[in-house]
């Protein structure tokens, strides 16, 4: 049942090895393999990291056996994220006993956690990049290919990456990434990603809505803005406005992200807009408005929770109640009726009690989450929760409190989805069915994944598709006219 449980898990998340296509190696001498793990905004690093490096002569390839460089791109998130990357990294390191030169290099948050340790202790790299130093990277490979070790793990104020244009790896040319924002000022106490990514930082604007115009004139149907809270979204043209006086400037001098959500709704029409994460504290009714307005921003919303019990949000530092998560999905139900609502939960946080467990079981069969990331807590070095709270659950009471929180949480999938039965969806056509070649694969706007018959439709097109049934994860149904 657990190997079950971690599998799934492992699919949605971590197992995702982002391997690339084959860019076009007309000036390139070398070529890089990069692999990704973690969030999105890993994914869309990898993309930038691509285009730093195709400026400095790399193409890059899918077939790790012909590299002149590796690169992990780490997720430190849980424990076992990072284990996954030590594995593939011992499994990497073989390759050099045929190719001394190769160059085998950590990114992302894994690295910043680690920083040199990797070099001293691990033993398994050559170079370590943390997630704002990638425009260094051709230097650190060169100082490597001097027979030096490389480190850069300098943490910035500033670094948004706006001015490159990240190169589309594995995409389906239809969806793509797109960053808005980088780091995080959230303190929650379980997690690493305030210290791995730095502080937060919103994109500029301009450079957001060019590469939107960009990405629909290049014939992509759908862009994910990306950031760890995006709701908190902050942007103005006067360079004095910092931090906090940011926040709090009057509204007419500040990109807000309820503005920036309609700058790129209005790139085209046919071009659906989906965002990801919003905070429970931040989302607000402008961006609910901005959603009701406008059609081509998907009525999706993934809204962690955590858990269904005050106390425990409150040492979780996520700065809001229980009441407060449920005026929000109240709000968004009232303003956006079908919107599709997601979840992130921890089971088994320090001293969480049986009782308050069960709240967050409770709140999970009243929500009727479409879906839901489900993890048990795991203690990660140097967060508030590991200074401050004894992680004091045993495994086995957490991994049965997240079997308890899976099963309600995929009843409600199974009801919400039987609900869709009868009903027509506009999909947009991502894909080809994994199962068979004669299906294709496409999202409503809710997010729900969708399997229908092939027909003369085509990866880019937008279909009404009739839900005849479906499992709790995939509706099946048929083009209708
Ligand atoms: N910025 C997002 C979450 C990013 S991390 C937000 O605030 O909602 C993605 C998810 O990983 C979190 O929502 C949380 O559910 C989970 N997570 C983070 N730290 C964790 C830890 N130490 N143990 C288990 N799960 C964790
Ligand atoms: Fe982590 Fe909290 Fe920031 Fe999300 S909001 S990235 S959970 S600190
Ligand atoms: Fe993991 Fe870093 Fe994302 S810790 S979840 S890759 S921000």
């Amino acid at each position: 049942m657990q190997q079950n449980l971690e599998k799934e898990i492992d699919e949605r998340r971590q197992g995702e090895a982002l391997e690339m296509q084959n860019t076009p190696a007309l000036v390139a001498d070398r070529l890089l393999y990069i692999e990704s793990y973690g969030c999105a905004m890993n994914f869309a690093d990898s993309e930038i990291v691509a285009s730093i490096l195709q400026k400095d002569g790399f193409a890059t390839t899918r077939n790790v056996e012909e590299a002149d460089v590796i690169f992990i791109n780490t997720c430190s998130i849980r424990e076992n994220a990072e284990t996954t990357a030590r594995n593939k990294l011992k499994q990497y390191n073989v390759l050099k006993k045929n190719n001394p030169e190769l160059v085998i290099g950590v990114l992302g948050c894994m690295a910043e956690r680690l920083k040199s340790k990797f070099l001293e202790e691990e033993k398994l790299v050559d170079l370590v990049a943390g997630p704002d130093s990638y425009r260094a990277l051709p230097q650190l490979i060169a100082l490597v290919e001097s027979g030096q070790k490389a480190v850069n793990v300098l943490l910035s104020r500033e670094e948004t990456y706006a001015d490159l244009s990240p190169v589309r790896m594995n995409s389906n040319g239809i969806s793509a990434y797109v960053s808005i924002m980088r780091g995080c000022d959230n303190m929650c106490t379980f997690c690493v990603v305030p210290f791995t990514r730095g502080r937060e930082r919103s994109r500029d604007p301009h450079s957001i809505v060019k590469e939107v115009i960009d990405l629909h004139n290049a014939g992509y149907k759908e862009v994910t803005l990306l950031g760890q809270n995006v709701d908190s979204y902050c942007w103005s043209e006067n360079p004095e406005l910092r931090g906090k006086a940011l926040k709090e400037a009057p509204k007419e001098q500040i990109v807000t992200f309820a503005k920036l959500l309609e700058m790129v709704a209005l790139v085209s029409p046919n071009l659906r807009v989906r965002f990801s994460t919003s905070h429970p504290k931040d989302i607000n009714d402008d961006v609910l408005f901005a959603i009701q307005k406008h059609h081509n921003i998907c009525e999706h919303i993934h809204l962690p929770v955590q858990s269904g019990n005050s106390r425990v949000l409150e040492i979780m530092n996520r700065t809001y109640t229980r009441e407060w998560y449920v005026s929000k999905v109240e709000r968004i139900r009232e303003l956006i009726p079908n919107c599709g609502i997601t979840t992130d939960i921890i089971a088994g946080f320090c001293s969480e009690t049986e009782a308050e467990h069960q709240d967050t079981v409770e709140l999970v069969k009243w929500a009727q989450f479409d879906m839901a990331y489900m993890y048990y807590y795991s203690e990660r070095p140097g967060t508030l929760a590991a200074k401050k709270y004894p992680d004091d659950i045993p495994e086995e009471e957490k991994k049965r409190r997240l079997q308890e929180i899976i099963s309600a949480q995929h009843a409600s999938q199974t009801q919400n989805f039987s609900k869709s039965v009868g009903k027509t969806f506009e999909i947009l056509v991502e894909g080809v069915s994994k199962k068979s070649n004669d299906e294709l694969m496409g999202r409503t706007t809710q997010s729900f994944v969708v399997i229908f018959p092939r027909e003369h439709y085509k990866i880019g097109d937008y279909v009404n598709v009739e839900i005849t049934g479906g499992t709790r994860a995939t509706l099946i149904g048929k083009a209708v006219k």
